[in-house]
């Protein structure tokens, strides 16, 4: 097989906010197949970054009071404790705000500009005469045109689904400073997508096997649609963190544009850390350049991308494959990236569950196809336990018992052949499916190929009674020492096939099992493995997960306020999307839709945790200040009870006392007693505030429609 020269990468994540579920599993899964790769003697460059720039962030880091910079560094430093956690062998992690991503943006800019595939066009946009800057589709607020819903986001409505432009709702403010934008026309700068250069480059490039075939027919319909290919507009106006237009003060790249040049940054930084010629490692016409994606972000990568490389000419190349993923969902439940991730890799690793447990459960799960990834944890537990460590790597310690007890561990010189004749296949046949199964990213066949094999070679033990082997080795005149030596020695070597193959699944397994076995790290380049002599006494290569553990990962944080309350073993009922960019079968609006805002509230619950909190209606029959508090005031409220409960709440700066007596309210009932320093807070009254309470004070207590009584439930 001729050498393969592999640059690979994962798309890049914004720098603001941790990695979820939904990276982790497409880190996972182009790990795995640049494991295979390297176990088949590949050169394999797999290179990711952190996709820093845009408005959302520059927003984010101000809020934060951070430079961008600062907001970004923080960020990228966290990125560490997933990579290493869950065992992704990314050679190098850079950022697109880094001097090779401006030289090589500016550089790709230029040459298009020079091929005349730039353009520059006035349009008109909402603008923040507070903020002193462009609104981006997300940060403006008002009514949908539509159905008339309050506080719809600039480019759809989320009540009645309708997409529009932002100058089309009705009564518009900017989200960020709550003024009225006002319509201001700039210069930007377009990436003549419609040019017809770039429709006969794309037809071929979308046809030439590099896509799969569902999603060459999505680029396809794009391509050759109703709707002609817009140009793309590449430039936002200053103040905007990305990088300088070449040519144009105040104007700088959009954020899509300059981020997949981020693939190429990282390679060219990770090469000068290597001592490698980067544009000669581009240049080789034996280098292949693979991109592996989620599904929302398909038309940055099949219309734009490979058309800004074509047109930039060499050394930059267009890419050989862009690999196309589903989304993460969790029991079947979809639901978004905003209202929190389904499971927070962090917590996993932090219950000390094994990073390998998931890379495995996600590989048995995954094929070629933009199928979505269900995240069962009934189902998870079943695979790892049953299969994983039932069926693999119990094998082990089965047959390992009787070589060390008996043969002080020697492992008998068995001919491949008998393998066929014991397990029912050759392992030479079975190794060549699962490679195939690999290269084409069909991971769940090639765990399932692996798993038939181990029952196999579980069912040939049990059949061959190594146990009784045992109990009369003396007789037979030897045969029966033979024979049990050869069972086991047989099954090991079936364990150490199952070990190669799962190899690029479980790197640490493999290890532990190498040293275990005696035979070296194992390769994949030849078809025989090195043979087995001696193996050392087994250690227990893998726990098994408890449902406990999946129980805590599925637990919610308690409950706001509700001291006392504990957590509960929530169904879980979230998914996360692997990428959040908004509108990708649309992105040819001239705003950004790029890392919409994330309000970052607590996590999803189901409505039985919410049946726990029992709010109920109260009548506040009586309010005064307390003495030595300065925020508290003391309510006695009426829940219609035998004796009105004690509430301390700190109000006192939003109301007068005397304002209060009388007014219905609702308060939390079932909250535990809280000792205070002025005596016992019986229940909490509700009031409503800004996330921001410094700029924007102001409390707001909940009041009912009249003809609520007291003590009436509130669900
Ligand atoms: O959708 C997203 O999360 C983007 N940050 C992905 C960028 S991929 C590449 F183009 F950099
Ligand atoms: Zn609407």
């Amino acid at each position: 097989m001729t050498h393969r020269e592999l640059f690979v990468t994962t798309a890049l994540p914004y720098a603001n906010g941790p990695l979820h579920i939904g990276h982790v599993m497409e880190y996972i899964q182009a790990d795995i197949w640049v494991r295979y790769q390297r176990l088949r003697g590949a050169t394999v460059h797999f290179v990711g970054a952190d996709d820093a720039h845009g408005a959302p962030i520059m927003i984010a880091a101000e809020k934060a009071g951070k430079t961008p910079q600062q907001y970004v560094a923080e960020i990228a430093a966290s990125r560490r404790q997933y990579l290493d956690g869950f065992f992704l062998s990314f050679d190098h992690w850079h950022s697109t705000d880094s001097p090779e991503n401006t030289e090589l943006s500016q550089e790709i800019y230029r040459r298009l500009r020079a091929k005349e595939l730039i353009a520059t066009r006035t349009i008109e946009q909402f603008y923040d005469p507070v903020k002193g800057m462009f609104l981006p589709d997300r940060y403006i607020r008002g009514e949908c045109p539509r159905c008339g819903a309050a506080d719809q986001y600039g480019d759809s409505c989320e009540v009645c689904g309708a997409v529009y432009a932002p100058t089309e709702l009705k009564h518009p403010r900017s989200a960020l400073s709550g003024a009225t934008p006002e319509l201001r026309a700039s210069e930007h700068h377009f990436f003549r997508l419609s040019d017809s250069r770039c429709r006969e480059f794309l037809r071929g490039w979308i046809q030439g096997g590099r896509l799969q075939p569902e999603v060459a027919n999505k680029a396809r319909e794009w391509l050759d649609g109703e709707r002609e290919l817009a140009d793309w507009d590449i430039s936002r106006d200053a103040p905007y963190f990305g990088i300088p237009i070449p040519d144009a003060p105040g104007k700088y790249f959009y954020v899509w544009l300059d981020a997949p040049i981020g693939y190429l940054a990282s390679l060219k930084a990770y090469c000068a850390r290597r001592g490698l010629d980067f544009e000669a490692v581009l240049r080789n016409p034996r280098t292949e350049q693979i991109h592996f994606i989620g599904k929302d972000i398909i038309y940055f990568h099949t219309l734009f991308w490979p058309a800004m490389l074509e047109f930039a000419g060499p050394p930059f190349k267009v890419p050989d494959r862009v690999n196309v993923h589903g989304f993460i969902t969790v029991s079947g439940e979809k639901m978004s990236k905003s209202r929190g991730t389904g499971i927070d890799p962090l917590r996993y690793l932090a219950l000390g569950m094994n990073p390998e447990w998931l890379r495995y459960y996600i590989a048995a799960k995954l094929n070629a196809h933009v199928e979505d990834v269900d995240f069962n944890p009934d189902d998870f537990i079943q695979r790892v336990n049953s299969d994983l460590i039932g069926k693999y790597v119990n094998i082990a310690s089965r047959a390992a018992t009787f070589l060390t007890r008996y043969f002080e561990g020697r492992v008998a010189d068995v001919a491949e052949h008998r393998m066929q004749a014991e397990f029912g296949h050759s392992a030479e046949g079975i190794g060549k499916d699962i490679a195939a199964a690999y290269e084409d990213r069909e991971f769940g066949k090639a765990i399932r190929l692996a798993m038939a094999f181990a029952d196999e070679i579980n069912t040939a033990f049990d059949a061959a009674k190594p146990w009784e082997l045992a109990k009369k080795l003396a007789q037979d005149g030897g045969e029966n020492a033979r024979r049990l030596q050869e069972v086991c020695s047989l099954t090991l070597r079936g364990f150490q096939y199952l070990t190669l193959w799962l190899k690029p699944v479980l790197p640490q397994l493999a290890e532990e099992a190498e040293s275990f076995l005696g035979c070296g790290a194992m390769r994949w380049e030849s078809a025989a493995l090195p043979p087995l002599e001696r193996i050392r006494p087994y250690r227990h290569l893998m726990a098994r997960v408890e449902e406990k553990q999946v129980d805590a990962l599925f637990a919610l944080p308690a409950i706001a306020g509700a001291a006392g309350a504990t957590p509960t073993n929530a169904n879980p009922t979230k998914e996360t999307k692997v990428s959040s960019s908004e509108n990708a079968t649309a992105p040819l609006s001239a705003n950004d839709t790029a890392a919409a805002p994330q309000p970052a509230g607590p996590a999803p619950i189901s409505i039985d945790d919410f049946a726990r909190v029992e709010l109920r209606i109260a009548r506040i029959v009586n309010a005064e200040p307390v003495e030595g508090a300065e925020k508290l005031l003391r309510l006695t409220v009426d829940v219609g009870e035998e004796r009105p409960r004690n509430v301390f709440a700190g109000i006192k700066s939003a109301y007068q006392p005397e304002q209060l007596i009388g007014k219905l309210t609702v308060v939390v009932a079932n909250l535990a007693p809280r000792k205070m320093k002025f005596g016992v807070s019986e229940a909490m009254v509700l009031a409503a505030s800004h996330e921001d309470q410094k700029e924007h004070p102001g409390l707001f207590l909940l009041e009912p429609h009249s003809g609520a009584q007291p003590g009436m439930r509130v669900r």
